[in-house]
């Protein structure tokens, strides 16, 4: 018996790439409860850049909820009106954490003199700021390369955007946010690289927080090589999922405690969808399923190898999610006072994973025929049995929004060390005037 996951990256009904995805707060959640996790944090999309916009939006997409779950807000532009917004977010309407997008070239992408006024916006507000860190100038730039080269299909992605542009947008970001002295989380770490810089970080005392998603963890870029398109374009995801070895390397980061908490990125679109990048794989939806697998994957990975204990399992999953967004020991906690949200894993029972079986909306799965062991055989979700012997019992409307509040532990010892920083630039410099 453990508590239930919190699964802290998701897009359910996001307008993305020109499509929804399929996955909207019922089905998404459903799914979710039907795997083990009983909380999620989406990400708000601002509309026209207006944050009090895109919250109204979400507001009314997670009416039909069928499970908690909290905010992020995503920033996609910047200016005086969308700093105030911040201050609303925050002070108003329960979110603690923003997320700027240092790809998506011509869209969602910001530059690095918005990043720093909004790292530093982010500090004085107690907020997390989070990154997708690319090189959106240099992705663009790759895209183009392959477009000259002649190659449109799903491997174009992955050759255009290749991990050395991830690991210097997690570099660059860890740096400006470390000169703004405030805590950076890096969403959807795919790569050896992006994870080393944040290691070197970490190990400098930089408050950074990596996280890894299934999607990264378990698979390769293989699939994007088939020769069947669908098949290639299931898995076509940004950042991109990396050749073999790179998953792996994530799978030890998260073991050493080098990365602190597993996402999914669930962002699901059906082949129809994919099929929109048939001629140009720029124009394939970004985005994978996950947000039922997660639990039994990171279990079978992670637990069933040897690489983790159990107790690591309910931190990964769940523990430090809920401390890092300030809803500790509400979530993540089995304990007096906290909510209900239990599972029940059976180590000895197996699970296989089909399109054919699972509850997203999504008519293809990017883990279709994994076996594994360990499997969620009840989802107690606010005390009520929610998945019991393969059988779903939810309710649209029955979900919560979770508020989060600003200043979680990670931004203990923000104020001294800034003290401490202007105390040393105030030392008076001795200088002598040469007298005549
Ligand atoms: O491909 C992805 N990751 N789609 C969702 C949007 C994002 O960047 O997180
Ligand atoms: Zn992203
Ligand atoms: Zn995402
Ligand atoms: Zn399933």
């Amino acid at each position: 018996m453990y508590t239930g996951g919190i699964d802290p990256h998701t897009h359910l009904d996001m307008e993305f790439m020109g499509s929804g995805t399929i996955d909207d707060f019922f089905s998404g959640q459903a799914a979710a409860l039907a795997g083990g996790t009983t909380m999620h944090i989406d990400f708000v999309i601002p509309v026209n850049g207006s944050l009090l916009s895109g919250l109204e939006a979400y507001e009314k997409k997670s009416k039909k909820s069928c499970m908690d779950y909290g905010f992020h807000m995503a920033i996609t532009k910047w200016d005086e009106v969308v700093s105030k917004e911040m201050e609303i977010m925050v002070n108003e309407k329960g979110i603690n954490s923003f997320k700027f997008f240092m790809a998506y070239k011509g869209s969602f992408m910001i530059n690095d003199e918005l990043l720093l006024q909004a790292f530093k916006k982010c500090k004085s507000l107690g907020a997390l700021a989070m990154v997708h860190a690319e090189n959106g100038d240099a992705v663009y730039e790759g895209q183009r390369r392959m477009i000259e080269l002649g190659i449109t299909g799903p491997e174009g992605h992955a050759l255009s955007r290749p991990p050395v542009l991830e690991g210097e947008a997690t570099a660059r970001a860890i740096k400006l946010a470390g000169f703004v002295n405030t805590p950076l989380y890096v969403v959807h770490v795919m790569s050896i690289d992006a994870m080393e810089e944040i290691s070197k970080a970490r190990k400098s005392g930089l408050k950074v927080i990596g996280e890894p998603v299934v999607s990264g963890l378990v698979l390769n870029d293989s699939w994007l090589w088939d020769p069947d398109f669908i098949t290639a374009a299931k898995y076509v995801m940004s950042p991109p999922i990396r050749a073999a070895g790179h998953g792996k390397a994530l799978q030890a980061a998260l073991s050493m405690g080098t990365l602190q908490l597993v996402g999914t990125d669930h962002c699901t679109f059906n082949s129809t969808q994919k099929a929109l990048g048939i001629d140009d794989f720029q124009k394939i939806p970004n985005g994978v399923n996950g947000i039922e697998e997660r639990m039994h994957l990171v279990w079978d990975t992670m637990v069933e190898s040897g690489q983790i204990s159990v107790t690591d399992y309910v931190r990964v999953t769940s523990t430090e999610c809920a401390r890092i967004f300030n809803i500790y020991p509400r979530k993540g906690a089995i304990r007096a006072g906290s909510d209900a949200d239990i599972i029940i894993l059976n180590p000895n029972s197996s699970f296989e994973i089909s399109a054919k079986s699972h509850h997203s909306r999504s008519d293809t799965n990017v883990y279709e025929g994994w076996r594994g062991k360990g499997k969620v055989e009840v989802t107690i979700s606010g005390g009520r049995v929610v998945w019991l012997n393969d059988e779903l019992k939810v309710f649209p409307g029955s979900g919560k929004y979770v508020e989060m509040r600003p200043f979680s532990y990670l931004f203990n010892g923000i104020g001294k060390a800034d003290a401490k920083y202007l105390s040393s630039l105030k030392a008076p410099v001795k200088r002598f005037r040469a007298t005549t």
